[in-house]
């Protein structure tokens, strides 16, 4: 039995629909990230799954029960939102144990739950403290412990590290993950920073203007893109994409028309057809001297040392092109240097239809 199924869900507001028709289907244990831009629909689709808003259509079962009509507190679930929304007043200990005081949890267990939780979290040396005397990593810390102490069915998590910044966006990234590989929780977790759904999903549903435009492993999402957007969704430096023309002798490039050869994978593709041509910046190194089999010519206009690599970008034929290089390499701008990719690692996208070919 799936933990979380999601079937054709849809809400409007007004004349507008701004989810039209999810389905997803969840197993026990599943990290699921809900990836897109601000305004595609991620935090009415996750709080119709907590019951903080209401579906206007589809079904959403937990644990194979249908959950639509049910209290939000008899979803067996529990959220945890971008503004940690901690009660100021009450104390650590009691802010984590508050769902289990409304719950009438014996005072020794919940005492006993909530002392493991905040080990786990390793703030159980701020117990006593107030949520003003506490920074902002531990104050996500402590409206984490709090979904966590009552061990739900499913945990939902809106943006919950936006707020920090990059460096304990970083740590807490690690640390919710070494929670989720300890702790086997079923997980879905909204935001707009694909490092973060790259890094935490087990699986990432990319979402735009209300639509699941992929479903996905992280693997999958990053190696085998579904859509155009989705290509240059995942990804940063984001992946190259150069303008261009099927031909009998390969890919055109528009502009000053290079060609490049066309992998014998991609044999849907009719002369004369228009494409979006994928390649990611990390997959283009520097032509050796040796017969590569795919390259592309690229005018060296900026270098940028990062520090772990080089961000090379130039143009291609006229369009932009980014590479990014091993931290040593010596590069001259202003020259035209040849790069050389892998012929699978040759993304192709119909120029009209921005689906992937091949
Ligand atoms: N109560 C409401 N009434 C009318 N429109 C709404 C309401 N709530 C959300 N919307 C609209 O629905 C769309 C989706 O909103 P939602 O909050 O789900 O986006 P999101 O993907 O979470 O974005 P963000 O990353 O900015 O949080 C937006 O266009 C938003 O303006
Ligand atoms: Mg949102």
């Amino acid at each position: 039995m799936s933990a979380l199924e999601i079937e054709n869900i849809r809400k409007t507001y007004g004349a507008i629909e701004t989810l039209k028709g999810i389905d997803i289907s969840l197993d026990s244990g599943e990290f699921l990230v809900l990836l897109g831009s601000s305004g595609c629909g991620k935090s009415t689709l996750l709080n119709i799954i907590a019951g903080l808003a209401e579906a206007s259509g589809g079904d959403v079962r937990i644990a194979g029960r249908s959950v639509l009509g049910v209290h939000p507190k008899d979803r067996d679930i529990a959220m945890v939102f971008q503004s940690y929304a901690l009660y100021p007043n009450l104390s650590v200990r009691r802010n984590i144990g508050f769902g289990l005081e409304m719950r009438k949890v014996p005072v020794v267990e919940r005492e006993k739950a909530v002392l493991e939780t905040a080990t786990l979290l390793q703030i159980e040396n701020l117990l006593d403290r107030k949520p003003g005397q506490l920074s902002g990593g531990q104050r996500q810390r402590v409206a984490i412990g709090r979904a966590l102490v009552r061990k739900p069915q499913v945990f939902l998590f809106d943006e919950p590290l936006s707020n920090l910044d990059a460096k304990l966006r970083m740590e807490m990234r690690t640390e919710l993950k070494r929670l989720h590989q300890m702790l086997g929780t079923t997980i879905v977790y909204v935001t707009h920073d694909q490092i973060e759904a790259m890094t935490l999903a087990t699986r990432i549903a990319v979402m735009r203007n209300g639509r699941i435009e992929q479903l996905g492993t992280p693997e999958d999402v990053y190696d085998h893109p579904a859509t155009l957007y989705v290509a240059g969704f995942v990804g940063s430096p984001p992946m190259n994409v150069l303008n261009g023309v099927v031909t009998g002798e390969g890919l055109r490039l528009d502009g000053s028309g290079q060609v490049v050869a066309l992998p014998a994978r991609f044999k849907a593709v009719t002369v004369g057809q228009r494409v979006k041509i994928g390649v990611r910046p990390e997959a283009l190194r520097l032509a050796g001297d040796g017969a590569e089999q795919k390259s592309l010519d690229v005018e060296i206009e900026v270098v940028e040392l990062t520090g772990p690599e080089l961000v090379v970008t130039g143009r291609a034929s006229g369009q932009r092109v980014t590479a990014c290089l091993p931290p040593r390499t010596k590069l001259a701008v202003g020259a035209t240097q040849a790069f050389a990719f892998d012929e699978d690692v040759l993304h192709l996208f119909d120029a009209e239809t921005e689906l992937a070919l091949g």
